[in-house]
């Protein structure tokens, strides 16, 4: 059976879902709503899908009320998110959203509500849960391979550094950005913390004028004993730095970066190995195709949802208290109520 879809947004996220779409034997593609439809076009038409329409979000009830279309993928901008998933949910239709699903918690929780009143899947898309190489890691923590857990790191240095208008819109670099390094963190710890502490600065001038940061450090402390480090940068001119440890009584494991290619060059100044790849497309490839995968599978009755409504509010209060304890100074303390 092949789900019909519509994409919400042909830019950076929506490219990417775009080109995964084409290779999906389970999806058709049935319209691209994007409001510069000659980017667009030119996306399409380079994935060789021709049944596709593209028209502008003016459209977006006609194309939700196509019975055709099962499911929305949602790759706008994050404040356009609540408004085209609401729509989508009205129209019963599964959402698969880029995260995060609304600025606000009250957003996130009545969405999430929504979801479940109408019966429909809503899935805040943390690809990171799906990246092989994670993955592997979470398994080997989990079977015991380095004993009891006592320290998790994660480091994700951005390449290269968004635009100043997307940092604008973006909700802020705590809920835009760390949220996937909490969620990753606490799906790896398999708890939510008692405590957080966020430190940040914004070295470019831009980034501050906006209102922003552009250089994060979160401690958290969950209820067995482990201690997170997540450290964050908008820009790193290295390539994109996406690192995660796990430290134990028996051991440490480590996921270290992708490079464009395994060749080592020795010589007498040492060793020169290749560059690490340039951005998020090409770093977590096959997560976004696994976490599309994973939710065709959902909408075909077949999997349980990864990512819940529990998880994706747990993640932005996390963010939101991240936030508050860099603005206050503050060790701040975190009950999970829900
Ligand atoms: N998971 C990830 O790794 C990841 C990476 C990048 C961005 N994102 C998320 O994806 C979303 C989009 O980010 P981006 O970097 O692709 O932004 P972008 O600016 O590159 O693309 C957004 C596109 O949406 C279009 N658009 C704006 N309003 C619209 C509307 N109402 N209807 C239809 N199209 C509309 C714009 O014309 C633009 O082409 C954000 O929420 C961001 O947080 C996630």
């Amino acid at each position: 059976m092949r789900l019909g879809l519509v994409l919400f947004g042909a830019g950076r996220a929506g490219t990417i879902h775009l080109n995964n779409v084409a290779r999906n034997r389970r999806i058709d593609l049935l319209y691209v709503v994007e409001d510069d439809i000659a980017k667009a076009e030119k996306a399409l038409e380079s994935t060789g899908i021709a049944t596709a329409k593209v028209v502008d979000s003016r459209c977006t009830e006609d194309v939700l009320s196509d019975s055709a279309v099962q499911f929305v993928i949602v790759a706008t901008p994050t404040h356009t998110h609540e408004k085209i998933v609401r729509a989508a949910l009205h129209a019963k239709k599964g959402v698969f959203c880029e995260k995060p699903i609304a600025k606000s918690i009250d957003a996130v929780v009545q969405i999430y509500n929504e979801a479940a009143r109408v019966g429909k899947p809503l899935f805040c898309a943390f690809q990171r849960r799906f990246d092989p190489n994670f993955v592997d890691v979470r398994d080997r923590m989990r079977k015991g391979e380095i004993g009891k857990l006592h320290v998790i790191k994660t480091c994700s240095r951005d390449s290269p550094s968004p635009s100043i208008e997307y940092v604008r819109t973006s909700g802020g670099f705590f809920v835009d950005s760390s949220v996937h390094d909490i969620d990753l963190v606490c799906w790896i710890v398999g708890e939510l913390p008692i405590t957080i502490q966020a430190q940040a600065h914004a070295f470019r001038r831009d980034i501050a004028d906006a209102g922003d940061v552009d250089t994060i450090a979160i401690v958290m402390k969950f209820p067995s004993g482990v201690i997170a480090q997540i450290d964050m940068s908008r820009y790193s001119s290295y390539g994109y730095d996406q690192r995660i440890e796990v430290h134990g009584d028996k051991g440490m494991i480590i996921a270290a970066n992708a490079k464009r290619s395994t060749v080592t060059r020795f010589s007498p100044l040492g060793e020169c190995s290749d560059v690490l790849l340039h951005s998020f497309p090409q770093r977590y490839q096959y997560a976004y195709e696994n976490e599309l995968d994973h939710f065709v599978d959902v909408m075909l009755g077949e999997k349980e949802l990864i990512s819940t409504k529990k998880d994706a509010v747990a993640v932005m209060k996390i963010a939101k208290i991240c936030e508050e304890s860099y603005q206050t100074s503050k060790v701040i303390k975190f009950q999970a109520e829900f």
